[in-house]
């Protein structure tokens, strides 16, 4: 499913009426890392789900900022009908745990909230979790010193599991381990769950040292300095060629693409290819465009593509160029 934006609905329909839609971030109008107020506060929530607690949240704290990030498109799209008219709350799809480094600065965010994140029981599922390999890295460079990381789940494996690892990190502080707090603003979920005698732990972590080097380098996603990302390629496309794509996959470690059907524009002068791309099970789907120049081709993102410029996205804009070029292709 595409996540409408507000600009397109504005373009279609009555700038006076009442917004329908609450703020959405699209991959290609986002300079990276997000730049933020410096005088507001800006927080983070992570798999909001419906947007329930995230709109309350943002109507009581009219002074800041917020900034949710959910991997469901049909959250995305739940969560901005909930909070049409708000404008301190900006919404986006993402894997934070892939993306959270990219999205903000070093030291950008005062608050970083996770509500009841799924646990992933089994062993195997184990690094779906949020909290898993270097969330606690991620987090400690996000947040400001002071910053404050709260976790709410129902799951007390999953709560232990995390006050050991986040504890762990030198630069991040367990401050307190609350059962059945009382929070002023709350979800469906855990309302339902405290009426069933069920108990719910808060964790809360402050960032209070210095951060030492990331296991894991920041992808750097810079789309200022590749947003449209585009390759010259010595011949142009034919619709042969791309369509023979159709179910040929790639990789380059943990990315992996696979390119699906072909279109041709109306004007002829361009073929659009489907592509699927999954880095560490975030997937995202967009078209690569490619067009005729001179004698060459131009390989580049479709402008709707909404995908953020991850391993797996450059890996098959290259693999598309290279196999228009006879030499290897130039980005
Ligand atoms: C159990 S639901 C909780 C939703 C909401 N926070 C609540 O308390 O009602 C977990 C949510 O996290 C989202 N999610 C799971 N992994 C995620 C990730 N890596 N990045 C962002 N969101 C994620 C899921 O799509 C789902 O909406």
């Amino acid at each position: 499913m595409d996540v409408l934006s507000p600009a397109l609905e504005n373009a279609a329909g009555d700038t006076q009426s009442r917004p329908r839609y609450g703020v959405i971030l699209l991959p290609q109008n986002l300079t990276l890392p997000i730049p933020l107020e410096e005088t507001r506060p800006t927080e983070l929530e992570i798999g909001f789900g419906n947007g329930e607690y995230t709109v309350k949240y943002a109507r009581a704290h009219p002074e800041t900022m917020i900034f949710g990030v959910e991997v469901s498109p049909a959250c995305v799209l739940r969560c901005a009908r909930r909070a049409a008219g708000l404008d301190n709350l900006k919404i986006l799809r993402a894997d934070a745990r892939l993306m959270m480094r990219e999205l903000f600065g070093e030291g950008a965010l005062d608050r970083v909230t996770m509500n009841f994140p799924c646990p992933w029981p089994k062993r195997r599922h184990a690094h779906r979790r949020v909290t898993a390999r270097d969330f606690a890295d991620s987090l400690a460079v996000v947040l400001k010193r002071g910053g404050v990381f709260e976790l709410v789940t129902d799951d007390e494996p999953y709560a232990l599991e995390a006050k050991e690892r986040l504890g762990a990190h030198p630069a991040l502080t367990l401050n307190r381990f609350e059962i059945n707090p009382v929070r002023p603003v709350t979800t469906k979920y855990e309302r339902k769950w405290l009426a069933e005698g069920k108990n719910i732990c808060r964790l809360t972590f402050i960032r209070t040292g210095d951060i030492p080097a990331p296991a894991r380098r920041a992808w750097g996603l810079s789309q200022e300095e590749s947003f449209p990302m585009h390759i010259r390629t010595e011949r142009p496309a034919t619709l042969g060629l791309l369509e023979s794509l159709n179910g040929v996959s790639g990789q380059d470690g943990e990315a992996r693409w696979a390119f699906g059907r072909c279109y041709v524009s109306p004007g002829e002068d361009a073929l659009l290819l489907e592509v699927f791309s999954v880095d560490d099970e975030f997937e995202q789907r967009y078209y690569i465009r490619v067009s005729g120049r001179g004698g060459g081709g131009l390989v580049q993102m479709d402008r709707t593509a909404n995908a953020f410029l991850t391993p797996s996205v450059r890996g098959a804009l290259r693999d598309v160029a290279s196999r228009l070029s006879p030499q290897e292709a130039q980005a």
